[in-house]
């Protein structure tokens, strides 16, 4: 029995290291779904714990506010108590970030585990019981078998058991996905204690995931399938976008090729939208994760097979920016271009690997003039520019980051910006006006007829010059 709240016996104590992205949204929602257990959430980041603790939470995630106030309070906290949380906890989820490693051997490819192995650290300072420890966080295949390694040496005679349990949300949808997964996966050593661990994990998901949607494998299809998939997505964009610029020498349009190759049920609809190019914080790093495995498994061909998925969104990003270059007469000084939109996606302020980072610091070299306005992604895109030099301007109200500007380059694909009234929009900037529109959001012909000159991505131009 896990310790009293509230009046309330909890059946068990499930405590995530790592308040972020994925560990604030996943336990709440697990929260939500087993009133029967204690969660507690901690991390290192106090301002980020106080945020999680007040009215506005440190992410935005749309449904994720009603969540957590359904729960906070009730049976679940967030705290930056580490190591008291450590000892009450039956089982512990790991969701610390596993950046890009950026120094040493395999620097720019393989995973950073220092946060890893400091929170295996943690589990043995401070444990005085046996727990199942929980690897949430995306890490290479085997990683297991080096976290077993170091818990194993704890010298008090516990044991830890270590299960994979990645996180397949997307941001923006992430409660939706929590929710409603399509499918939960459980990996564990084949072993009789591996295998009640996982049986352990799955009832906490049974709470609100159909049985056939959890999936048991072991550890090392577990951990491997996690990055398998973000491969696999990403390299559907790839696909996408390297025929986009086909598309664009060709007179074909990439929006009517995205319809008729996902018409066939084996290929499927959905991430064949083109764009400029994938960002988020996991794509790239997860990719470049497998090649570097792959190399290290001696497995060159393989390595680079994937190493291109990753390629060609540098190509689309760097294409993007080319475009507006040489459509713009092959120079931007002094001219004022609005990014309309920031996130690397709609529905989220976060914008780790944005494509509008590259795209800014690109038309700042340029000596650009760039003004950039997001409904949610403004302060990080404040840091992510901190130190840039150039002139950079941030607004919240998208007319006035238009104001005086020649371009616009969408970036985003907020449904906000389809809702702009771009007739006033176009009256206020400078003319020729031209729109680059990164994410195919908009109505182009009905922008053309207002007078701009319209860039979409993978289809032909509308331009009003002879
Ligand atoms: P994040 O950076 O938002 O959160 C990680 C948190 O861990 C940070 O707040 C950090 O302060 C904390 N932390 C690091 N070391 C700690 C320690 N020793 N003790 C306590 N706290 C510590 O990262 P994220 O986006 O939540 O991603 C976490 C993991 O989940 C990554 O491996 C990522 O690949 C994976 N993942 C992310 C997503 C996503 O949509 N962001 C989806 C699926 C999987
Ligand atoms: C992605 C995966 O979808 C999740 O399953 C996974 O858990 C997560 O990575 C992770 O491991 O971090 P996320 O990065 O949040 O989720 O968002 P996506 O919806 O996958 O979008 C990623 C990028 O691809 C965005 O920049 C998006 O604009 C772009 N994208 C997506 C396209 O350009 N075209 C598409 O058709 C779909």
């Amino acid at each position: 029995m896990g310790r009293k709240g509230e009046n309330v016996a909890f059946k068990k104590n499930l405590l995530c290291i790592g308040a972020g992205y994925v560990g604030g949204p996943t336990m709440a929602v697990i929260a939500l779904k087993c009133p029967d257990y204690r969660v507690t959430v901690v991390d290192v980041n106090e301002e980020r714990i106080d945020q999680w603790n007040s009215d506005r939470l440190p992410i935005f995630e749309p449904g994720l506010d009603d969540v957590v106030r359904a729960v906070r309070g009730k049976n679940l906290f967030f705290s930056t108590d580490v190591p008291a949380a450590i000892r009450a906890a039956d089982i512990i989820f790991v969701s610390v970030n596993t950046p890009t490693k950026t120094f040493g051997e395999g620097a720019g490819m393989a995973s950073d585990l220092q946060h890893w192995e400091k929170t295996a650290q943690q589990i043995i300072e401070h444990s005085d019981g046996s727990k199942i420890i929980v690897e949430k966080s995306t890490v290479p295949v085997r990683t297991a078998e080096a976290m077993e390694r170091i818990l194993r040496m704890n010298g008090k005679g516990l044991r830890f058991e270590i299960i994979s349990n990645p996180e397949f949300l997307a941001e923006g949808t992430a409660v939706r996905n929590l929710l409603e997964p399509d499918r939960v996966l459980v990996g564990s050593l084949e072993t009789e204690s591996g295998r009640k661990a996982a049986r352990e994990i799955a009832d906490i998901y049974a709470h609100w995931v159909p049985a056939d949607k959890i999936i048991t494998t072991n550890l090392w299809s577990s951990e491997l399938s996690k990055l398998v998939a973000n491969a696999f997505l990403a390299q559907r964009i790839s696909s996408i976008n390297s025929i986009s610029a086909l598309c664009e020498k060709t007179d074909a349009d990439i929006g009517d090729i995205s319809f008729a190759v996902g018409s066939d049920s084996r290929i499927g609809p959905r991430f064949l939208a083109a764009g400029i190019g994938f960002g988020g914080s996991c794509f790239r790093k997860d990719i470049l994760n497998l090649v570097y495995i792959a190399r290290s498994y001696g497995l060159p061909d393989v390595a680079d097979y994937w190493e291109m998925v990753v390629r060609i969104n540098d190509f689309q990003q760097e294409r993007f920016v080319q475009r507006i270059v040489h459509e713009m007469f092959q120079t931007l000084v002094g001219k004022k271009i609005a990014l309309f939109g920031f996130a690397f996606k709609a529905n989220t302020g976060d914008t780790r690997e944005s494509p509008g980072i590259y795209v800014a610091r690109k038309l700042i070299e340029e000596r650009a003039v760039v003004s950039i306005t997001d409904p949610w992604a403004l302060d990080n895109a404040r840091r992510d520019l901190e130190g840039i030099g150039g002139r950079v301007e941030f607004q919240t109200d998208p007319y006035r980051a238009a104001e005086g500007a020649q371009a616009i380059a969408l970036i985003t694909g907020w449904d906000a910006f389809r809702q702009l009234d771009y007739e006033k929009i176009f009256r206020v900037m400078v003319k020729p006006a031209f729109l680059f529109d990164g994410r195919n959001l908009l109505d182009h012909p009905r922008l053309f007829q207002i007078g701009f000159n319209v860039y979409p991505l993978g289809k032909p131009s509308r331009t009003h010059f002879a």
